[in-house]
């Protein structure tokens, strides 16, 4: 079953990991992004570490409405995959407006350009966030649902409009994934996420300070219910949440009755690691102590998220492989590549990088600019 897959914020991080997977099973992909938030050059890796496949670009921005349906209707496309938009918690929090209208805009554009050329299978990048601070645990897709800032809120309003839109149109299938906490990167070192300014995520923050660039990790608070007291998530290997979409998205098209649900799963591992946990097994991957202190609890945070990933693999098959230990190498093999010397890199990433020249260069002016891989 071949198919096409728009990738909206295909470029960014889960987005990268994604395409990658998705090209591995053998479908094609068009990745429409505006690189607000991700680089070009990233995009150089992906079909070499998928080992070929068909990829396209359509830089833009995906709240036009006429863009996204002149993309869908173009390369016939059969399903989408919105992962574009904002999701600083803390930005959320600062510029709520933003948020509203780029993240809430977005998904409405998306719908808007769905409906206009009948592609209906959906798969929306939500988040665990929209659980606030539930206490049942591990966490079903049952809890209450409710946000404590403007960026989860976003992602419940998204819902909800997808809930509306797919009761109003037949045969229009949607899940709506809801990550726990995405971390790693693909074990080639070539993608990963790199956090523009300070990193307020544990993973990115640890991974700083291995590498130099931070003096060292705050453990923010030591007197949570957990084993050791520091604050416990359920990380997720990027590139389980990667297969995860694949498996979600073959499952919508595999879909053939008239009324669909849109559904919401959780995409985790149920598998919970203290921060004292993962700084251990971060240190034993680097071979030497990372710094840190405790600090006081950071406020907003709840001491301890799990998923319940049941549901996921009762639909789609799916469940979590990789491990914390997975997660810590592959998490600083990529930090480590990054912080080569430019001219190192540069040799390694040789064809990759020759393969983003000839993309650009073959750009054509269509009032988007928009360029085909020629190793398609
Ligand atoms: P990311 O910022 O790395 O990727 C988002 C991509 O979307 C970027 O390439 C960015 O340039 C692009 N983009 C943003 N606004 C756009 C616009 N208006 N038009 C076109 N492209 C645009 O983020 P990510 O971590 O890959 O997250 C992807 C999705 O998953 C987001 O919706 C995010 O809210 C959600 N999510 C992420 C996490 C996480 O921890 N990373 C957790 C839960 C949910
Ligand atoms: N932590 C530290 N020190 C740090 C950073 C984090 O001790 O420098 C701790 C936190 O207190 C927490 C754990 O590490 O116990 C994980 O923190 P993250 O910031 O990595 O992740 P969160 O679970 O707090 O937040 C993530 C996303 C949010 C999303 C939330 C709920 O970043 O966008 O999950 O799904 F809203």
């Amino acid at each position: 079953m071949t198919k096409c897959i728009l990738a909206t914020g295909g470029a960014g991080y889960i987005g990268s990991h994604t395409t990658v997977e998705l090209l591995r099973a053998g479908h094609s992909v068009v990745i429409l992004d505006n690189f607000e938030n991700s680089a070009r050059d990233a995009l150089a890796s992906i079909p070499k570490i998928a080992g070929g496949g068909k990829i396209w670009l359509a830089e833009g921005d995906v709240r036009n409405a006429r863009l996204v349906a002149d993309v869908i209707q173009r390369h016939s496309v059969d399903a989408v995959i919105h992962f574009a938009g904002k999701k600083a918690v803390g930005e959320s929090v600062a510029d709520p407006l933003l948020y509203y209208h780029d993240n809430i805009t977005g998904a409405l554009s998306v719908l808007s350009a769905m409906r206009g050329t009948g592609c209906k299978r959906l798969v929306f990048s939500s988040s665990a966030t929209v659980y606030g601070d539930v206490k049942m645990l591990p966490i079903p897709e049952t809890a209450p649902t409710c946000s404590s800032n403007p960026y989860g809120r976003t992602k419940l309003m998204i819902e909800e409009i997808i809930d509306d839109f797919v009761a109003s149109t037949d045969d229009f299938g949607a899940l709506s994934l809801r990550y726990f906490n995405p971390v790693g990167a693909h074990p080639s070192g070539f993608i990963g996420e790199s956090p523009i300014g300070t990193p307020n995520n544990l993973f990115p923050f640890i991974a700083q300070t291995a590498a130099g660039m931070r003096d060292m990790v705050q453990i923010f608070g030591n007197d949570y219910e957990t084993r050791d007291g520091t604050g416990s998530r359920d990380y997720i290997h990027v590139v389980d949440l990667a297969r995860g979409h694949v498996a979600a998205v073959e499952h919508l098209l595999s879909q053939t009755t008239n009324i669909l649900p849109h559904r919401k799963v959780n995409l985790g591992t149920g598998k919970g690691h203290t921060v004292l946990e993962v700084l251990n097994t971060f240190s034993k991957v680097c071979g030497f102590q990372i710094p840190h202190r405790i600090v006081p609890r950071r406020p907003g945070d709840v001491g301890l998220s799990l998923a319940d990933p049941s549901l996921a693999f009762g639909l789609f098959n799916w469940r979590a492989e990789l491990g914390l230990d997975e997660m810590c190498r592959d998490h600083w093999r990529f930090q480590a590549a990054t912080n080569e010397p430019r001219g190192r890199r540069r040799t390694r990433l040789g064809a990759e990088a020759r393969w983003a020249n000839r993309v650009w260069e073959d750009f054509e002016s269509l009032g988007i600019a928009e360029g085909r891989n020629a190793l398609a």
